[in-house]
């Protein structure tokens, strides 16, 4: 059996421009990190944070937010993260245009954040789920950024931001990369 827990599925996010992610678990072979994800929640629901709800109508609501994270939050910022976060490790330029674009398309996102983080605690509900977890390695690279502003300006996706970016499972993914 695979020595899988919560660092271990934070890490498969991490690789954002690498190598595909890819996870076996004896006969079943997954790529694609959110479904992989799901996987594990799953099958180790008893194990650690419960990252899933076994509730459907509840679930349904948190599959509602990781798809919004997957479809609309997503490219947008793994396109800043290219250009901000990226590029100047290579040495390449960053396109401040395509910056200024991005920017406007992941505050619009973040407009509709902000006011779902007036009512909710979390994206997906009441507590951390899957649907928090899979913004984890965007958010980090781009609070290195100036686009840090567009998570600081607004209250409510700020403590959010604060509050999972300072849970220890990930503090352990960022502590395994460096
Ligand atoms: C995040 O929020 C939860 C729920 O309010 C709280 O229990 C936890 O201590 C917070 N974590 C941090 C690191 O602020």
């Amino acid at each position: 059996m695979f020595p899988v827990n919560l660092t271990f599925l934070c890490l498969l996010l991490v690789q954002p421009f690498g190598q595909i992610p890819a996870f076996e678990d004896g006969d079943l072979k997954l790529f694609e990190s959110r479904a992989i994800t799901q996987y594990i929640a799953h099958e180790y629901f008893d194990k650690g944070t419960q990252l899933v709800i076994r509730d459907s109508k509840k679930m349904a609501i948190l599959s509602v937010w990781t798809e919004v994270e997957g479809q609309k939050f997503d490219p947008a910022a793994s396109k800043l993260t290219w250009e901000l976060g990226i590029k100047p490790l290579l040495g390449m330029p960053t396109d401040s245009a395509v910056v200024e674009e991005y920017e406007a398309k992941l505050a619009a996102v973040l407009d509709v954040y902000e006011a779902r983080l007036a009512q909710s605690k979390y994206l997906g509900g009441d507590s951390f789920t899957l649907a928090d977890l899979h913004h984890l390695p965007t958010i980090h690279y781009l609070i290195g950024t100036q686009s840090k502003k567009l998570f600081e300006s607004r209250p409510h996706v700020s403590a959010w931001v604060a509050n999972i970016t300072a849970r220890p499972a990930w503090n352990k993914v960022i502590a395994m990369r460096s």
